[in-house]
């Protein structure tokens, strides 16, 4: 696959999952239509998609077909958007720019962007739960425990309690590595390890998934507090320079840009060297990984 086309990939992906949620969000269904407008506002038009994307990939990295997992892919990104809305609320992030667009509290009110979030997350479990051909009842249940436990207190959520408590701390390059792994880390690791259920890997290949998807979910926060210092707040679609003035622990502020580049690049290599006995089907995620590293949106 040495012609392999990254970007047309991810293009194509992105359409997919995009009209996915599109066909499969039970839009009009709440009976207050700003809910909906919020949940719309934030969830579609915008974002790169890379959640779902990366479920896809890991399913045909082992040689299934990505269709069917569409619906899992988008209760990722579900519960993705209704993490960043939550993010950007003045109580945590406090963030006016999201996707290029005003964040959920600012379009709206605060009470409607908590709400919005939260019919994210519990649409996700809906969307997690549609029933899938060829996967057994019990399979997807598991998976379902493990999208929560990577959404909840012991992944995502966790993650953006200590995120917030480690505001204005030095903290050690161990607590920092924890920090990411469980806000940003834990649920990438999760659309890695479920596309690897999904797809009929063997518990090697699914292990190995998971590994991948850990260290690329590391080297993915990595790169933000990167881009939160270097990027183009244009391209992100979001403000820069927020981490400093948060103090936020990132790895830029404990290692400068050089080592967290660096720390980025090593959780890459790590990441592709998990990939090592897949066959080209993996070719995919392998771009992915140093996607990851060059991107600038
Ligand atoms: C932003 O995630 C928040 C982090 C976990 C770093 P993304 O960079 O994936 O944001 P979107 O979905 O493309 O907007
Ligand atoms: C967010 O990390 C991680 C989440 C779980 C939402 P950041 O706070 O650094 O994400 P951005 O920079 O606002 O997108
Ligand atoms: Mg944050
Ligand atoms: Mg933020
Ligand atoms: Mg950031």
């Amino acid at each position: 696959m040495e012609s392999f086309d990254l970007k047309h990939y991810l293009r194509d992906r992105k359409e997919w999952v995009e009209e996915a949620l599109q066909r499969l969000l039970p839009w009009e269904q709440s009976p207050a239509p700003q809910l909906d407008a919020a949940m719309r506002h934030s969830l579609l038009d915008g974002g790169k998609r890379l959640r779902p994307i990366l479920l896809l990939a890991c399913a045909e990295a082992l040689g299934s077909t990505a269709e069917p997992l569409l619906p899992f892919a988008c209760a990722l990104e579900c519960i993705h958007t209704y993490s960043l809305i939550h993010d950007d609320l003045p109580a945590m992030d406090n963030d006016d720019w999201r996707r290029g667009r005003p964040t959920c509290h600012k379009q709206f009110d605060e009470a409607t962007a908590i709400l919005a979030g939260d019919a994210l997350l519990t649409l996700a479990f809906e969307l997690a739960a549609q029933p899938i051909a060829g996967v057994a009842p019990l399979e997807q249940l598991a998976l379902l425990r493990l999208l929560a436990q990577g959404a909840g207190m012991a992944g995502m959520v966790g993650g953006q309690m200590l995120d917030m408590l480690s505001e204005k701390k030095q903290l050690s390059l161990e607590a920092l590595q924890t920090v990411h792994a469980c806000k940003t880390g834990a649920l990438i690791r999760v659309a890695c390890l479920a596309g690897a259920h999904l797809g009929g890997g063997t518990p090697e290949q699914c292990q190995r998934l998971a590994d991948y998807g850990r260290a690329i979910g590391l080297a993915f926060q990595i790169v933000d507090d990167i881009l939160d210092e270097t990027g183009d707040s244009q391209l992100l679609g979001k403000a820069t320079g927020q981490d400093r003035h948060s103090v936020k622990a990132t790895y830029p502020r404990l290692l400068g840009l050089p080592g967290a580049q660096q720390e980025a690049e090593r959780q890459v290599d790590q990441a592709i060297a998990a990939l090592a006995p897949f066959s080209q089907h993996a070719e995919p995620l392998r771009y992915l990984a140093r996607f990851i590293l060059t991107r600038t949106q």
